[in-house]
C-alpha cells in the first residue's frame, strides 16, 4: 500500500458520522475518505454531500467492489456487521468493524477466519484499547504499579427513551444494553485479566426479549472477579476501578474514552494522570483510525491494540451472559 489508505464508509448512521467526522479532522495522516454506501443512494449522497465523499452507493456491494477502496469501516447495527464486513472482506477489502464485534461468537469467528484465510487486515472497532490512557494504565498495570489485580469494577448505562421500534429494543437487530453498553466493561476487565473463567449474570428483560439493565459477575482462577453493568433504564456512573494487592486506579468518569484517571498508592498521594492537550473538537475515535492507518501502511493484517482473539473471547462472554440472562437473537439459530 502506498503513502495513503483509502476510507469507504459503510452506512450512514450516528457513529458513522462521528467516526468520519474525527477520520477527516486526522490531517496529514495518511487517511483519506472516498466512499460511502447505504441502503439507499439518496442517504448515501447526503452523506457524501456533508462529508465532501467522491462516490456515493446505495449498495453495499458496490462500496466492496470499489478499486479505489482499501479499508471499509462497517457502522450498521450489530445484527449486520456479519454480512456486511463479509462482503468487504470477500472483495478484498480491508475491514474495520465497530462494536459489538458481531451478534455472538460464531459470526466473529466466521469473520475472523475469513480475513485470515484472505490475508487481509480485520478490527473490532474497540476505540478505548487505542485510547492513549488506557494504554497507559495497562503498562502501569503491567508494571506492576497497583501489585496483582483483585477487582474490576465497570459500568456503562444511560436513561434512554426507546420506543418499541427503536434497534435497541429489537432483538433482530441485536438489540439490548449489552452488545452496545456492556460490550465496554466487559472488554476493560478483559484487556487486563483475559477471559474469565466464570461468568455470572442477572438482567430485567424487555418484553421484546433483549436485556435492558443487565450485572455481571466474572471471576478468573487467579481469584480476581469483575463486576460489570450496564443498562438503557438507568443513567450508570460510566466509572471504572482497578484493584489491586498494591494500590487502585479510578476512572472517574467516561472510562470507556477517559480524559484522566487518578492512581491511589498507599503511602503516597494520589496521583492524576490526564491526556495531552489533542486536536479540539474531535470524539476520541481519531484513535483508532490512527491504528488503523498505521498498520495498513505497515502491512500488518492485525492490530496489537485490539487483537482478534480478544474480540472473540469479548464475544464469547457476551454469549455466555446472553445465555445466562436468557437473551436470543434470531441470528443465534442459523438455519
Ligand atoms: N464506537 C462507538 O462509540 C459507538 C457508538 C455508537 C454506536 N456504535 C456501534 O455502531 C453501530 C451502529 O450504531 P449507530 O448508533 O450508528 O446506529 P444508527 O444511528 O441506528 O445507525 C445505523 C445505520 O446502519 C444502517 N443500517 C443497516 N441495516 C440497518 C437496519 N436493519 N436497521 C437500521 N439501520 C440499518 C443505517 O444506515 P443506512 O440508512 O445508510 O443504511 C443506519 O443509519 C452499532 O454496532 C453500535 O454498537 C459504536
Amino acid at each position: 500500500m502506498s503513502g495513503t489508505v483509502r476510507w469507504g464508509v459503510l452506512a450512514t448512521g450516528g457513529i458513522a458520522a462521528t467516526f468520519t467526522g474525527d477520520l477527516l479532522a486526522m490531517k496529514d495522516s495518511g487517511a483519506e475518505v472516498v466512499a460511502v454506501a447505504s441502503r439507499t443512494v439518496a442517504s448515501a449522497k447526503a452523506f457524501a454531500d456533508r462529508f465532501g465523499i467522491e462516490r456515493a452507493y446505495g449498495t453495499w456491494a458496490e462500496l466492496a467492489a470499489d478499486e479505489g477502496v482499501d479499508v471499509v469501516y462497517v457502522a450498521t447495527p450489530h445484527s449486520a456487521h456479519r454480512e456486511a464486513a463479509g462482503l468487504a472482506l470477500e472483495a478484498g477489502k480491508h475491514v474495520l468493524c465497530e462494536k459489538a464485534f458481531t451478534l455472538n461468537e460464531r459470526e466473529a469467528r466466521e469473520l475472523v477466519e475469513l480475513a485470515r484465510q484472505r490475508g487481509l487486515f480485520l478490527m473490532e472497532a474497540m476505540w478505548t484499547y487505542c485510547n492513549p490512557l488506557i494504554r497507559r494504565m495497562t503498562e502501569l498495570v503491567r508494571d506492576g504499579a497497583i501489585g496483582e489485580i483483585r477487582t474490576v469494577q465497570a459500568d456503562f448505562g444511560f436513561a434512554g427513551t426507546f420506543g418499541a421500534e427503536h434497534r435497541l429494543r429489537d432483538p433482530a437487530l441485536g438489540g439490548g444494553a449489552l452488545l452496545d453498553l456492556g460490550v465496554y466493561p466487559v472488554s476493560f476487565a478483559q484487556l487486563l485479566l483475559g477471559e474469565p473463567d466464570r461468568v455470572q449474570a442477572d438482567a430485567l428483560l424487555s418484553p421484546e426479549g433483549v436485556d435492558l439493565n443487565t450485572g455481571m459477575l466474572l471471576g478468573w482462577e487467579s481469584g480476581a472477579t469483575a463486576l460489570l453493568s450496564c443498562s438503557i433504564v438507568g443513567d450508570l456512573p460510566t466509572t471504572a476501578s482497578v484493584t489491586g494487592t498494591a494500590g487502585r486506579i479510578d476512572f472517574p468518569q467516561g472510562f470507556f474514552h477517559p480524559e484522566s484517571f487518578v492512581l491511589h498508592r498507599p503511602g503516597r498521594e494520589p496521583e492524576t494522570v490526564v491526556t495531552g492537550p489533542g486536536p479540539q473538537g474531535l470524539s476520541g475515535m481519531q484513535y483508532e483510525a490512527a491504528e488503523v492507518t498505521r498498520a495498513l501502511l505497515a502491512g500488518e493484517k492485525e492490530s496489537p491494540l485490539v487483537p482478534l482473539e480478544g474480540s472473540l473471547a469479548v464475544m464469547r462472554t457476551l454469549d455466555a451472559v446472553r445465555d445466562r440472562v436468557g437473551v436470543r437473537y434470531p441470528a443465534d439459530v442459523r438455519a
